[in-house]
């Protein structure tokens, strides 16, 4: 049987135009067509005027690049999917359009010509000039890209502080030759000055590119690695960050001794009786420093649930450091490792914990990820996310709904859980299962194409006001308006969320889903957890 897609086309002639409008379109649906040939269709048999660009359909020559169904993707190799009723097709949102879905570029290129991406080179050479096979491999993936335009237009800092950051294709311009040693320029300077240490390391740019070149670690990540370790190239916020890992082990300033102090009697609320250092606990609940000591109600939720779920569990107090997060984003690898040995060596004194748990995003991602992939350490015990575990607990009865929350929120996916894990369900099954109606974030900005909170990567501590800007914008253009509040299950995207609201006087309650599971399992009784302050919170928008 003969099929049909709507093809939903944004058309805009600012000749003409007052303002954009969608045109929307009937096209016979043909196995394995791609977008780039629905849009030709329609220009050679429905709409003669529709204007777009495209030149090899092959993948290569970069000019096809637009938002298909709100991600950037090349409109020749983005196949149509046979379940898509509808594809919607706009330009590349951070450009000025000059017509339809063709976009003025030119202030990219004049970004990128200023970074002079072209190799420098000295005096003549008076031997054969060797590359040898592993300097090739570094660079080769960055060489792919055909300048497209696709990350940049996802990458969030660029949506918000391209004066301060140059973005992904920048980056990866400046990293292609900054790593050729044919090159005798300065290249990572430049990169330092364009604002290599404001990419958030979201991995939205990864994402998107058509020639999957992982920019976060193999340009910027590289780049800083060589700006940190090679040049003593660092923001002060930044050393200040080095320097407190090394004497505090934890990037705060806070006084090592006191990481943990707020599972105990806390700002009036009573201690919550969690063991410390039970050595023959099951389960490892790692606080995290966010928890420790910014949002300290995300660590008496998280404790107080594995208390009424009867988990044999522990918490390391004082003994437990940082896992190192920061240190993998700046590139201090060396002073990353020592935390990752730590972690390591604790975990021999404790032989029954087979599961870690974490509240934080960033935390889990670094257990998860970074100590095995880029420093060999394998802890050998399951690395779950508090949003996983409390999942668990739901649907094996560990943990009961005492009465159905009746709020409506949105939520946000933190990239370290999200995107870079895959770490989707659970916490919308949590949500969904305490009674929250959840309503996505608008503009298709959830799930994989989640937006970053603007705090990771360093950017927080490094580049506050962009952090902040990133969280507004997140709040502003993302939020669906009749929605009072966002859940978060990162007590970092939390605290960035909150910063943004106070400063700029929004209208938006943040709750993290362990709060709101304390309410939902405990009833009143979560008070003495997590204080009248944040119950009420919940609780009015309950009644609202
Ligand atoms: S990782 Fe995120 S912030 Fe960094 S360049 Fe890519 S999209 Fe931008
Ligand atoms: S890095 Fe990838 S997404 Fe970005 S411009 Fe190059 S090819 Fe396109
Ligand atoms: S037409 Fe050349 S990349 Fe799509």
């Amino acid at each position: 049987m003969e099929r049909r897609i709507r093809l939903k086309v944004f058309r805009y002639n600012p000749a003409v135009d007052d303002e954009p409008h969608y045109d929307v379109y009937e096209v016979l649906y043909v196995e394995g067509a791609r977008v780039l040939d629905l849009l030709n269709y329609v220009k050679e048999h429905l709409d003669s005027t529709l204007a777009y660009r495209w030149e090899c359909r092959a993948g290569q020559c970069g000019s096809c690049g637009m938002m298909i169904n709100r991600k950037a993707g090349l409109a020749c190799q983005t196949l149509v999917s046979p379940e898509d009723e509808e594809v919607v097709v706009e330009p590349l949102p951070i450009f000025p359009v000059i017509r339809d879905l063709v976009v003025d570029v030119e202030k990219g290129i004049r970004r990128l010509l200023k970074v002079r991406p072209y190799i420098h080179r000295g005096s003549p050479y008076k031997r054969p000039e060797i590359m040898y096979q592993w300097e090739i491999e570094e660079v080769k993936p960055l060489r792919e890209c055909i300048e497209c335009w696709c990350c940049v237009s996802m990458c969030p800092v660029v949506k918000v502080a391209w004066d301060v950051y140059g973005g992904p294709m920048v980056m990866n311009s400046i990293a292609k030759v900054a790593l050729d040693r044919r090159n005798v320029f300065d290249h990572i300077l430049l990169a330092f000055l364009e604002g290599l240490n404001a990419c958030t390391q979201c991995a939205m740019c990864k994402e998107v590119c058509p020639k999957e070149i992982d920019i976060p670690e193999k340009a910027v990540g590289r780049m800083r690695y060589m700006a940190y370790n090679k040049r003593n190239l660092l923001r002060p916020d930044h050393k200040f960050v080095v320097e407190s890992m090394r004497r505090n082990y934890n990037p705060l300033g806070e006084l090592a001794e006191s990481r943990g102090n707020c599972l105990g009697e806390w700002n009036g609320l009573p201690s919550l009786g969690v063991p410390v250092a039970k050595e023959d606990a099951e389960v490892l609940y790692f606080l995290g420093c966010m928890a420790s000591w910014r949002e300290q109600t995300v660590a008496r939720a998280t404790a107080a649930l594995l208390k009424l779920a009867g988990a044999n569990f522990t918490v390391l107090g004082p003994y437990e450091r940082d896992c190192g997060s920061v240190l993998f984003r700046i590139n201090d690898i060396e002073q990353a490792q020592s935390f990752a040995l730590y972690m390591k060596e604790i975990l021999k004194k404790f032989k029954n914990v087979n599961t870690i748990v974490t509240s934080c995003a960033g935390c889990f991602r670094t257990f998860k990820v970074d100590y095995p992939t880029r420093l060999g350490v394998e802890l050998g015990v399951e690395i779950l996310h508090s949003s996983e575990l409390f999942n668990r607990y739901l649907k094996e009865g560990a943990l009961n709904v005492k009465e159905e929350l009746g709020l409506i929120a949105t939520y946000h996916d933190p990239c370290h859980l999200g995107r870079h894990v895959g770490v989707f369900d659970p916490p919308r099954e949590v949500i969904k299962a305490i009674g929250v109606d959840l309503r996505e974030m608008l503009n298709g900005r959830y799930r994989e194409k989640s937006m970053c909170c603007g705090a990771g990567g360093g950017v927080r501590s490094g580049f506050r006001e962009v952090a902040r800007e990133v969280a507004a914008y997140r709040i502003r253009v993302d939020v669906p308006k009749d929605v009072p509040m966002a859940v978060h299950t990162c007590p970092f995207c939390y605290f960035n969320f909150e910063d943004a609201i106070k400063v700029k006087g929004y209208k938006l309650a943040n709750a993290d889903l362990t709060e709101l599971l304390a309410v939902a399992t405990m009833g009143p009784e979560a008070i003495k957890v997590i204080g009248k302050e944040r119950c009420e919170i919940i609780v009015n928008l309950q009644r609202a």
